[in-house]
């Protein structure tokens, strides 16, 4: 089925996912969340994608948060169900098992900071702009902001973007570890290129064991973490890639992976 609301495109195993109502600052209704959602079941499911790019339409926006039009209308138990639907689909992606990586090309604010945080890594041009500013609007992040954030810049550093709705820059973004590198707008998108690239060219089935071993291992404590990592170690050596991997490295060449 195509997408009305995301280009959805795939050159040589990275797919490339764009928001695509760039009239709207790329805002999240509804129906751009249902085909994220089919966006993210496709990148997991599909042999010829091996990691994705997550961006927003045009020069301006990643994404302005979740559509104030339609948040508007609803009530307590809509609202809800909302939040859980977003989290759901922000979760899709950030347990995807191939790298996914947000490619922050302007306004990251509310849904758009949240679903640049459930990717794995950010790459933020440097007009880029991060906030959780629904206390403006009265309400709480919902996507995930209240958890993630505080995840990944510390508790009084999100406790400060969250309760004051203000928004950082790129450089700030970076100087708190929200993103991993800021780049001139132009080197955006290859730049994301670039380190999809390098990962593809591990060995997936590693990749995949890396990705869940560290969702996993933030929320539990490190003794069942460090378990779970070496089960994870253990099942790696079940694998053709891992002998391929070490027969490569002992005989200088590159690894040809097959994700076996
Ligand atoms: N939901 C719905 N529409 C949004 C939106 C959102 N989150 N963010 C921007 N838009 C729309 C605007 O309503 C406007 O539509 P219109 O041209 O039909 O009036 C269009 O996108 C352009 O936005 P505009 O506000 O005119 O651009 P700006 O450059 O003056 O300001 C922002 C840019 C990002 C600062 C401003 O749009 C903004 O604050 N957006 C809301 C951010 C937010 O609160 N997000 C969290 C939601 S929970």
């Amino acid at each position: 089925m195509p997408y009305d609301l995301l280009l959805f495109t795939v050159t040589d195993r990275i797919a490339t996912v764009t928001v695509n109502r760039p009239d709207k600052l790329n805002a999240l209704n509804d129906a751009v969340l249902d085909e994220l959602d089919r966006a993210a079941d496709e990148i997991r499911d599909r042999a010829d994608v091996g990691g994705a790019i997550l961006t927003g339409a045009g020069a301006k926006a990643f994404v302005a948060g979740a559509d104030i039009a339609e948040l508007v209308k609803q009530g307590p138990f809509d609202g809800k169900a909302r939040a859980l639907r977003g989290q759901a689909v922000l979760r899709k992606l950030e347990t995807c098992p191939k790298p996914v990586v947000a490619a922050v090309n302007g306004f990251a604010l509310g849904g758009g900071c949240e679903l640049a945080m459930a990717c794995h890594v950010r790459i933020a041009a440097e007009h880029a702009k991060f906030g959780q500013p629904e206390v403006k609007l009265g309400i709480t992040p919902g996507f995930g902001g209240t958890q993630r954030l505080p995840r990944l810049v510390g508790k009084g550093r999100a406790l400060e973007m969250i309760l004051s709705g203000q928004m950082i820059d790129a450089a700030e973004a970076f100087r708190i570890g929200l993103v991993n590198r800021v780049v001139p707008a132009a080197e955006l998108l290859p730049t994301c290129e670039k380190l999809v690239r390098t990962i593809l060219a591990q060995g997936p089935l590693a990749v995949a064991l890396c990705i869940e071993a560290v969702d996993r291992g933030l929320d539990i404590g490190l003794g069942d973490g460090l378990l779970l990592e070496a089960n994870h170690f253990g099942l790696a050596a079940a694998s053709a890639d891992m002998r391929e991997g070490m027969r490569a490295f002992l005989e200088k060449r590159d690894a040809k992976f097959t994700g076996a």
